[in-house]
C-alpha cells in the first residue's frame, strides 16, 4: 500500500497500474471515481476495502464506447439503445443482463449490471488504453460525500491508493443518475443524478422513480446515510432554523442569497444567479468545505424541485439522514 498518493496528469502510469491489478481515482464528469479492472477480482477487491465498502453494495463498470458493452451484456432492450445513442457518454447508468466475464462480484451477485460511459475526455482516452472495464465507485470512504476534486480524493484516501488521475474539477458535480427496467418493461430510476429525469422522460414516455423512503435492495446506493457530511445537516426554512442556533457555529448552503446574520465564511451560495449546473457543481464540494469548519450544524435550503435540482434535493435530503 502506498504511503501518500500521487496526484498525476499521466494517464499512462495510470493506464500501467491498472493493468497491473491496482486501484487508481480517475476523473469523471459527475465525481472522482476510485477504479479497478472490472474482470479481475483482486482488484475488485481492492476498491471495497479500501473503500470499506460493504460487498452487498454493487460497482458501476466503465466502458469508452456503448458498441463495446455487447461483449459484457446478454442483451440490450431497445429503449436502452436509444437512450445510450441520446445520452452516452454522459451521466447516465443503465443496468443490463450481465454475461458471465463480468464476476459476481462486481454486481453482488445480481445477474444485472450497471454499466456508464463517462464524458470526461481523460478517462476516456485512458479506458481506450486498456482492454478491461473498469469497476469504480465514488472515491470516497463508504458513506461520505463524493469527490469532485482530486485533492478531495487526496485528503481522504490518499494513504491508500498508488495514484490519483487529475482531471480538474468535475462538471457535473453529481453522481449519475441510473435506471432499469422491471420485469414489467417500465423504466425504472434507480438514484436520481447528473442527467435530468424529465430528459430521460422525454424519450421513454412513462417512467418510474424511486425514492429515498421507497425500499430499494436493487440499488443499496439508494440508503439514505450516503453523502452525509460529520457535522448535522438540517433542511429547511434557514431563516426559521438559525434562530435557535449559535449562529457564529452554524453553516449554511443556500441556493441564492448570503444569510446576513451569519458569517459569510460558513456559507456556500450555489448559485446566485440560481442556475442548477451551478448549483449541482458547488454542492458537494460545499458540503466538505463547510464539514472542515468545525462547526455545530449546517443548514441548507432545497432548491425548487426540477430539472437537476431534484437530484441536488435528493443529496441535500441524504446528506440530513444520519
Ligand atoms: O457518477 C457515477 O455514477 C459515479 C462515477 C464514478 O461513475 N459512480 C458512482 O458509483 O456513483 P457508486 O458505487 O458510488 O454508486 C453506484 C450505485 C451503487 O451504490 C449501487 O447502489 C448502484 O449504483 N448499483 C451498481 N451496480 C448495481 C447493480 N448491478 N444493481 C443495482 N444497483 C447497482
Ligand atoms: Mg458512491
Amino acid at each position: 500500500m502506498a504511503n501518500s498518493s500521487f496526484i498525476g496528469y499521466n494517464i499512462d502510469i495510470a493506464a500501467t497500474l491498472l493493468k497491473k491489478g491496482e486501484a487508481v481515482a480517475i476523473p469523471t464528469e459527475t465525481v472522482y471515481g476510485l477504479a479497478a479492472n472490472a474482470l479481475n477480482t483482486n482488484a475488485v477487491a481492492k476498491i471495497f476495502q479500501i473503500k470499506q465498502r460493504p460487498t452487498f453494495d454493487p460497482l458501476i463498470i466503465h466502458l469508452p464506447s456503448f458498441d463495446k458493452v455487447y461483449e459484457f451484456v446478454d442483451h440490450v432492450p431497445e429503449i436502452f439503445e436509444k437512450l445510450a445513442s441520446k445520452f452516452m457518454p454522459g451521466p447516465l447508468t443503465m443496468l443490463l443482463k450481465k454475461k458471465d466475464v463480468i464476476p459476481d462480484m462486481v454486481t453482488s451477485g445480481s445477474p444485472f449490471v450497471a454499466v456508464r460511459i463517462p464524458s470526461h475526455p481523460v478517462t476516456l482516452a485512458l479506458l481506450e488504453k486498456i482492454d478491461f472495464p473498469l469497476a469504480a465507485p465514488s472515491a470516497n470512504p463508504f458513506g461520505y460525500i463524493s469527490p469532485t476534486t482530486a485533492q478531495h480524493v487526496a485528503d481522504q484516501l490518499g494513504n491508500k491508493i498508488f495514484y490519483i488521475l487529475d482531471g480538474g474539477s468535475c462538471d457535473v458535480g453529481l453522481e449519475s443518475t441510473i435506471i432499469g427496467m422491471n420485469p414489467e418493461g417500465q423504466i425504472e430510476v434507480l438514484r436520481k443524478g447528473g442527467l435530468p429525469i424529465d430528459l430521460i422522460r422525454a424519450e421513454v414516455g412513462n417512467l418510474i422513480v424511486r425514492d429515498i423512503s421507497t425500499s430499494n435492495p436493487e440499488a443499496p446506493g439508494m440508503l439514505s446515510s450516503h453523502y452525509a457530511p460529520k457535522v448535522p445537516l438540517i433542511v429547511g426554512d434557514i431563516n426559521q432554523l438559525i434562530l435557535k442556533s449559535d449562529l457564529n457555529r452554524t453553516g449554511v448552503i443556500s441556493f441564492r442569497n448570503f444569510v446576513p446574520q451569519i458569517p459569510t465564511k460558513h456559507q456556500i451560495v450555489l448559485s446566485p444567479s440560481g442556475n442548477f449546473m451551478d448549483a449541482a457543481r458547488n454542492l458537494f464540494a460545499g458540503m466538505r468545505y463547510l464539514d472542515s469548519c468545525d462547526l455545530d450544524v449546517i443548514y441548507a435550503e432545497f432548491v425548487p424541485e426540477s430539472d437537476l435540482g431534484i437530484a441536488i434535493n435528493d443529496r441535500l435530503r441524504r446528506a440530513s439522514q444520519r
